[in-house]
């Protein structure tokens, strides 16, 4: 869904840096060979992903939901010299591809892939966090932050995609909607628990800024 009009989300990346060229093959790559292109964070999200990565210089990342390695490759941009990102995806068909784009990228050996459940995976990460982009299924975004929270340093951050849902947070909600209903209760969540100071920023699907106290 667009909050806003074609032109303008034009004007906004015209207005914006560009996408690094190994994103951009990425990016294109993904659309002719993967299932639901949509998936991938895009040109300008990417673009915030990597600026909110540069101004924070984690040293551990975590991301969960890799799809074809666009976001992690954003946020490597950020990453300290010596940092590491982990992350999680279900789908063992996409670990080849993310791992040859990830090979192309001066951070190949600084990613580490988890293939399986993110809810069985986060907990054996015996590592802090300084950042953490949660991307996958919606269903579990509330178990997501309950799990990660322990995990991160103090001050870290906790980026969360899709939480507009398609402007489907305001709307009914269809009773075996779980996702819809998660997600207006994980906003709810973020806005409220007082261990973490929340902006919600309305980029591309939502985005939430959660810095942890
Ligand atoms: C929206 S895509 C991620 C897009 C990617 N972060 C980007 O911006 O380019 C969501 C991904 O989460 C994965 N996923 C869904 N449920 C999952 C789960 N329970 N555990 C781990 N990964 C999951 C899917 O396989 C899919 O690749």
């Amino acid at each position: 869904m667009h909050f806003i009009s074609q032109e303008l989300e034009d004007y906004i990346e015209q207005h914006s840096e560009k996408e690094p060229e190994l994103l951009a093959a990425l990016n294109k790559e993904t659309y002719q060979k993967i299932l639901l292109p949509r998936m991938l964070s895009g040109h300008f999200q990417g673009r915030v992903l990597s600026m909110l990565a540069k101004l924070i210089r984690p040293l551990n990342i975590l991301e969960i939901g890799t799809y074809t390695g666009y976001s992690a490759l954003c946020l490597c941009e950020g990453m300290q010299e010596n940092g590491t990102l982990h992350t999680i995806d279900i789908k063992e068909e996409l670990i080849d591809f993310q791992r040859k784009h990830f090979d192309k990228s001066p951070w190949g050996k600084q990613i580490v892939q988890h293939l399986g459940e993110a809810v069985d995976i986060i907990p054996k990460l015996e590592v802090k966090f300084d950042l953490v982009f949660i991307d996958a299924d919606k269903e579990n975004y509330i178990n997501y932050f309950n799990i990660i929270l322990p995990k991160m340093n103090k001050g870290g951050i906790i980026l969360s995609d899709n939480v507009l849902w398609s402007g489907k947070v305001l709307e009914p909600i269809h009773p075996n909607d779980i996702s819809t209903k998660i997600l207006v209760e994980y906003n709810a969540l973020l806005k409220n628990d007082l261990r973490v100071e929340t902006v919600l920023l309305p980029i591309r699907d939502g985005l939430t800024v959660s810095r942890v106290l």
